[in-house]
């Protein structure tokens, strides 16, 4: 790595980022298993408690609403409801589980400072936590946004986050070429400058983008994210797949394992 800038630790547990409840329900089939404990912060009236509790182990949810608490407690009991904050770890800790999946869902406006740093104080508190899944629209859109510098330009990471960047590159390549060429591969982004390629547990996602002036393939083996994406055609999910979902799929599918 070229330049003395400082260089700080980057790894950590794997973040899903949606923006409007459909997209978070949605992702409870993909991320969640019968080995999960999973909690749910800002759970309303449990709608999605009562999902995550059909795939998962075992699933606590918190709402700091005493009325959403009372009336989901009351519809679903058959799940562990708790009246907590989200912003209240040591609440959170006294409920003694080892949580291993983490939906955040306290409203979807938030701004991404203070749910960058919930996120952190989640990540500390619950060691055996493997993914989160955040609602958050704001959050969604910088991750969108944004792309990493140097990983892109030097082909080289010392960051396990931005590993598709590099590995991705030489894939999404050879999907544009073989989509070039008549094949049917996955992507068939047009003049692909660089990209990624990911499978996952639930179909195959190879998404080549087109530097700047866009061309973006997305191919799916059999529905799975492919299909999930088909129904959201709009440039921030495709920019999603790119960034964000490109990085989440990969690490969260070897969360999964
Ligand atoms: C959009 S609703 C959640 C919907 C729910 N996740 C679902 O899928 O059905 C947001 C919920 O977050 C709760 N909430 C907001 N801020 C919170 C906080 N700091 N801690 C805990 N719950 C919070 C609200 O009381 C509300 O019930």
């Amino acid at each position: 790595m070229p330049g003395r800038g400082q260089r700080h630790e980057l790894g950590g547990v794997p973040v899903i980022v949606v923006e409007n409840v459909q997209d978070y329900r949605d992702c409870v089939p993909y991320y969640v298993n019968k080995e999960d404990v999973c909690l749910e912060l800002g759970c309303a009236q449990g709608c999605t408690t009562a999902v995550l509790a059909e795939y998962a182990k075992e699933v606590v949810g918190v709402d700091k609403s005493a009325f959403n608490f009372k009336v989901a407690e009351a519809r679903y009991k058959h799940i562990q409801f708790h009246e907590i904050a989200a912003e209240d770890i040591s609440a959170l800790l006294r409920l003694g589980k080892r949580f291993t999946k983490i939906f955040l869902d306290i409203s979807g406006s938030q701004p991404v400072g203070p749910l960058a740093a919930l996120i952190e104080k989640y990540e500390r508190a619950f060691p055996d936590c493997r993914l989160f899944v955040v609602k958050a629209y704001r959050l969604k859109k910088l991750v969108g946004l944004a792309t990493v510098f140097p990983e892109e330009v030097l082909g080289t990471t010392r960051n396990p986050s931005t590993q598709f960047m590099v590995k991705g590159a030489a894939a999404a390549a050879a999907a544009a070429a073989a989509a070039a060429n008549g094949g049917g591969g996955g992507g068939s982004g047009g003049g692909v400058a660089n990209g990624c390629a990911n499978g996952s547990a639930h179909g195959s996602l190879a998404v080549g983008r087109g530097g700047r002036t866009g061309g973006v393939g997305v191919g799916g083996r059999r529905g799975g994210l492919g299909a999930v994406l088909r129904r959201h055609v709009g440039a921030a999910a495709v920019a999603l797949a790119a960034f964000g979902a490109g990085v989440v799929m990969g690490r969260a599918s070897r969360a999964r394992r």
